[in-house]
């Protein structure tokens, strides 16, 4: 693949991969980036094999909307076949679609969501999948699954109730009602909302600022950041001891200086 090219794979998913960044974009926009298996395996793929450079991760859609969800078609039958809901390969069907939103989280990335128009359902779970979330002034942000008859179930509750807190994920996803950018800031879904042709700068911006930060020291303060939630204060604290050891440890190894230039790789 050549740098900065988009890849395009099945399903309308695109991936370009120019230095440290990779974009990964949803590319059907006549059915507003509706999702299908093969996204849900081809964005397991790209993250089972994203180069070891790759240090921020976009996932952007193309037209007016980030994505519509769910290939409503699906639901009504269309593509693979649905097992009996006591089958062991409906869990293992929908791990293996959960996969290709789990590598977002991974220490070793960032990823950052470029939401413009409407994530509903699965589209506003891979939103949340990302670490950081750049919305349009136009963004409108809904899980509709329970509005479906279904949860949602692309690894979307976790991130949703971390970030907007236990009552209001319930309010929100038992209502099924539609988060405006507006709100989605005052709700923390946004880290900023710009207008919809300032998107593309504002990530630029974003993804500068990110890679000017130390790698090692980015990667390993994202671990850390990561297991905060969990731990004590004390267990986070000898957390914070054992990641700045290790990171000292590994740079002194490599003969670099104690602490890195700002703006070296
Ligand atoms: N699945 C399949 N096709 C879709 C989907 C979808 N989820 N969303 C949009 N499309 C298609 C439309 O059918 C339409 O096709 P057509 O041109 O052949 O008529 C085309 O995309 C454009 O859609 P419009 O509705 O005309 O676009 P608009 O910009 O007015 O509205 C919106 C966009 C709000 C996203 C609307 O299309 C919509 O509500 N889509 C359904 C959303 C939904 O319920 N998704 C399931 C969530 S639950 C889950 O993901 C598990």
């Amino acid at each position: 693949m050549t740098d900065g090219q988009t890849d395009w794979r099945a399903g309308g998913l695109g991936l370009a991969i120019d230095g440290s960044v990779a974009t990964v974009t949803l590319g059907r926009p006549e059915r507003r980036n509706a999702m299908t298996p093969e996204v849900w395996h081809g964005l397991a793929q790209i993250g089972s094999s994203l180069p070891p450079q790759v240090r921020v991760v976009v996932v952007r859609g193309q037209g007016p909307s980030f994505c519509a969800g769910i290939d409503l078609s699906l639901l009504a039958g269309a593509g693979e076949p649905i097992p009996p809901s006591d089958n062991p390969d409906l869990l293992q069907r929908i791990a293996s679609y959960q996969a290709g939103y789990l590598w977002l989280r991974n220490s070793e990335i960032v990823s950052i969501a470029a939401v413009q128009g409407h994530a509903i359902g699965a589209g506003f779970q891979l939103a949340l999948a990302c670490d950081l979330r750049i919305l349009t002034e136009d963004a409108k942000l809904c899980m509709k699954e329970p509005a479906l008859g279904l949860v949602p179930d692309l690894t979307g509750t976790k991130p949703l109730v971390d970030i907007v807190g236990l009552p209001r994920a319930i309010e929100l996803c038992l209502t099924a009602r539609t988060v405006n950018a507006a709100e989605a800031m005052l709700l923390r879904l946004a880290e900023l909302v710009v207008p919809v042709d300032e998107l593309d700068a504002a990530v630029a911006d974003l993804v500068a600022a990110l890679l000017a930060t130390d790698a090692a020291a980015a990667r390993a303060t994202k671990g850390l950041l990561q297991h905060a939630t969990g731990h004590s204060l004390a267990e986070q604290a000898a957390e914070e001891q054992r990641a700045q050891g290790e990171l000292l440890r590994s740079r002194r190894a490599a003969g670099a200086a104690f602490v890195p230039r700002p703006g070296s790789p």
